[in-house]
């Protein structure tokens, strides 16, 4: 696993109470560790009839905390009192999986083991992620004391449905670690990142056009470096809103997702988005033309050639481009030219036709870049007459590069 950028150095507090949910706690420890992060566990005496603390402390290289009484071995925290060291400093707390009692010592503001002690010294946003069989997570008493958690600031992940360990069906089980994993990252770009309040949308995949009701004209498009933008904008705290085509690439964690097929119904749910865009981002590969007639009925075979007459579909990021001459909306607007030949030229013509801010240029034909790779080589074109060209590097430092220059231009325009 690569390193996650807003991960990557951060000091995260995992505590981890007696649930069977706890393997699950153990690869989350392992991922962001794998990420960058600094994983300090802390084990209630119950977890540890579970799993051993030895096992986080192979997977984070860190030692793991399980007494309140025993300050031996602090792991450079900044003090040796435990409890003390570990939330002074600490980015974000995440207490998964998080049991019915747990969640009522915090709501009430026990303190008699390290965990719930910890907790009262956190002054990071804390995070807890319910797990628990049966009818528990419906309890009134526990409802209560999830309400009141999060009435005074607590982040609660939603627990999910499906087939408990006990074999009952119900809500209730811990969410699986990439769903964990991304809301975490979600929540520390709230916090830190440079685009919180802010309202991005992301277009992504190449649009299926339909000839009849089996058949399509699409492109090579995978959707990657789409799907990368919208994870990294989602990692700068903004709200993205993603509308994409079907990709089959697992859908970014907390963006809201607009699911569609041709280029007609990405126009109509990008427009439909536009009321409150701060920034949009064109990544989509739109198709220009989609077959004038369509066949209700499956086209047959027959001995004759087939002729299908292909018509223009409006271009969308124009569109959005002409209206924001009169509006002043979106604040940023960046488009994509995926070119053969002519590079700078026609990536130069498209910024001006589209009046776009930037437009992410790449040649889809060179080594390392183009539809299917998870590298990109681009080059990024200016309305100011900027021509930077960044070297071959993965589509997520691409996508990084890309909302940089987003957060920069949108620090210099009010909210929306
Ligand atoms: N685009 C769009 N709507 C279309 C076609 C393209 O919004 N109907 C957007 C793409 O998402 C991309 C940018 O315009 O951000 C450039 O797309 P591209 O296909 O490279 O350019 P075209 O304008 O279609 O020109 P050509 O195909 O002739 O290169």
């Amino acid at each position: 696993m690569e390193r996650i950028t807003i991960l990557d150095g951060k000091r995260i507090v995992l505590g981890v109470t007696g649930s069977i949910a706890v393997f699950k706690a153990a690869d989350l420890a392992s991922k962001l560790t794998q990420a960058g992060a600094t994983v300090d566990v802390i084990m209630t005496e119950a977890a540890q009839r579970f799993v051993t603390p030895l096992t986080f402390r192979t997977l984070t290289g860190r030692p793991v905390y399980t007494d309140l009484w025993n300050t031996e071995g602090d792991g450079g925290l900044p003090t040796h009192i435990a409890h003390i060291g570990l939330a002074e400093g600490a980015d974000l707390m995440v207490i998964a999986p998080i049991t019915a009692h747990h969640i009522g010592k915090l709501a009430n503001g026990l303190a008699d083991d390290l965990l719930s002690v910890t907790v009262l010294n956190m002054r990071c946003p804390v995070v807890i992620a319910p797990a628990m069989d049966g009818d528990m997570l419906e309890h009134p008493a526990v409802a209560e004391n999830l309400r009141r958690l999060q009435e005074r600031g607590v982040i609660v992940i939603e627990s999910e449905e499906g087939r408990m360990a006990s074999g009952l069906m119900g809500r209730g089980r811990l969410p699986e670690v990439p769903t964990l994993l991304g809301l975490i990252r979600h929540q520390l770009g709230r916090e830190w990142g440079l685009l919180r309040d802010r309202r991005v949308v992301v277009t992504a995949g190449g649009t299926r056009e339909a000839i009849d009701p089996v058949r399509y004209i699409t492109n090579r498009s995978s959707g990657k470096q789409g799907y990368a933008v919208a994870q990294a904008a989602l990692d700068s705290g903004a709200s993205v809103t993603l509308i994409t085509t079907p990709t089959g690439l697992e859908l970014p964690v907390g963006a809201h997702v607009i699911l569609v097929e041709s280029a007609q119904e990405m126009l109509d749910a990008v427009l439909s988005c536009m009321p409150e865009a701060d920034a949009l981002i064109m990544a989509a590969a739109v198709a220009d033309f989609r077959p004038a007639q369509y066949a209700d009925q499956k086209i047959k075979k027959g001995d004759k050639d087939l002729r299908i007459t292909l018509s223009h579909t409006t271009d969308i990021l124009q569109t959005v481009g002409e209206q924001r001459r009169e509006t002043g909306y979106p604040h940023i607007l960046i488009g994509f030219a995926a070119e053969t030949q002519d590079l700078i030229e026609n990536a130069q013509s498209k910024l001006r036709r589209k009046n776009a801010d930037y437009i992410i240029a790449n040649d889809v034909t060179a080594k390392g870049a183009g539809f299917q790779a998870d590298t990109n080589v681009v080059t990024i074109l200016g309305a100011d007459g900027s021509i930077v060209t960044l070297p071959q590097q993965t589509k997520t430092a691409v996508a990084e590069a890309i909302i940089q220059r987003v957060a920069a231009r949108l620090q210099t325009v009010p909210r929306r």
